[in-house]
């Protein structure tokens, strides 16, 4: 493997949940070069089923707090992305499309030296929609917190690659 593509898989493994944030704000050509970048993630039929609420307001972190308190980090970090796709394009697709989607603003957040944290909204779908404007038709995915990292977590622990890795049909063991 070149060094370049350990560079690669060394930056995947470097990207982490960033739940404390610096006050400085996002350039808008940061933000928009990782959602333009967003727009490359995979979907099914390449429906491509996601819009992207970029969140500022502070009164519009609050209400989303009110939804749920444990958004409440939004309010340290200077902005968050909603993620939310059409499903009624991608009838059976819409939630990994835009898993995907999500992942992408992460992963290309990270490049550009940016820390996010993925915020769960599949319990509060119809208070996200109510509080961003978003029709009946976009669930709300993630919310994504966002802005330069003010921690370096360490790696959280992951399950042994044996334990979930098979040959062939579930529980044959592929040894590794
Ligand atoms: C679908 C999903 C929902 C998550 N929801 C939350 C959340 O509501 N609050 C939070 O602090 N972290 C949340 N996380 C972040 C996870 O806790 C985190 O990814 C995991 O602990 C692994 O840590 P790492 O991202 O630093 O590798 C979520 C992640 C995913 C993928």
């Amino acid at each position: 493997m070149s060094c370049r593509s350990e560079d690669m898989l060394e930056f995947l493994l470097t990207r982490r949940s960033i739940r404390q944030f610096k006050p400085d704000p996002v350039p808008d050509d940061v933000l928009f070069k990782i959602l333009g970048v967003a727009r490359y993630a995979p979907s099914a039929g390449n429906k491509q089923p996601w819009v992207f609420v970029v969140v500022k307001d502070r009164e519009v972190k609050e209400k989303l707090v009110s939804v749920r308190a444990g958004f409440s980090l939004l309010l340290n970090a200077p902005l968050g992305v909603v993620v939310a796709c059409d499903k009624e394009l991608a009838q059976v697709s819409y939630q990994v499309d835009c898993a995907n989607a999500a992942m992408y603003v992460m992963l290309a957040a990270h490049a550009l030296g940016l820390g996010t944290v993925w915020l769960q909204t599949l319990r509060d779908v119809e208070g996200v929609q109510k509080v961003v404007g978003l029709p009946e038709n976009y669930v709300p995915v993630a919310l994504i917190a966002m802005g330069y990292p003010a921690e370096k977590p360490q790696p959280k622990p992951r399950r042994p690659l044996d334990e979930i890795t098979y040959l062939d049909s579930y529980g044959v063991k592929y040894p590794v």
